[in-house]
């Protein structure tokens, strides 16, 4: 499915910061910004593991700010003759841009990555509210999570 012609789809940038990552990652969950340069080191953290975490964002070209994002992180195992899982995680769409398909966008490039990895299954965790949503995009409700926070 094409984006409008309004948006654009590419990997997270270095210099997103300016362009209201914090914004989106707060529709999500507590995500107060960071310096720009702590941003810029996290940034280059994330890239000094190859192949292994991959965020895509939408921007809108009018105001150069982001509009929706999301993740996929490649996780390598030992069992399945060593192959490969992929976990999506921090999908946002701007309040003003939901209903539009950016997330279902957003889903199909992280599959796609996931895929183009070799990973044999793609999982993620989401409340209650959004199981209609990843139904929609193709997924299907399996096990549970624990989590103990630290
Ligand atoms: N309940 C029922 N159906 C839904 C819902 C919902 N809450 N949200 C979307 N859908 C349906 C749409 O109606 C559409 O169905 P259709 O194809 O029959 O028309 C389909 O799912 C695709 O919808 P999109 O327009 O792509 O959804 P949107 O762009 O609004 O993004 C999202 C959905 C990501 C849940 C967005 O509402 C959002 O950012 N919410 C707040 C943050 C959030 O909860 N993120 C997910 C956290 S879980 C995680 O990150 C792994």
């Amino acid at each position: 499915q094409q984006l409008d012609a309004d948006l654009t789809i590419r990997p997270l940038a270095s210099t997103d910061h300016s362009r209201g990552h914090f914004d989106l990652l707060s529709i999500l969950t507590i995500a107060p910004p960071v310096s720009p340069i702590v941003y810029a080191k996290t940034f280059r953290n994330l890239q000094s593991c190859p192949n292994t975490y991959f965020t895509v964002v939408i921007v809108s070209k009018q105001t150069d700010q982001l509009v929706a994002c999301g993740s996929i992180i490649v996780e390598r195992k030992f069992t399945r003759a060593a192959g490969m899982i992929g976990h999506i995680e921090d999908i946002a769409v701007s309040k003003s841009m939901q209903g539009r398909k950016l997330g279902l966008k957003i889903i199909n490039t992280l599959e796609g990555i996931g895929r183009a990895m070799g990973c044999y299954k793609i999982i993620l965790d989401c409340n209650k509210e959004n199981i209609p949503f990843y139904e929609k995009c193709g997924f299907k409700h399996k096990e549970y999570q624990m989590v103990r926070y630290m």
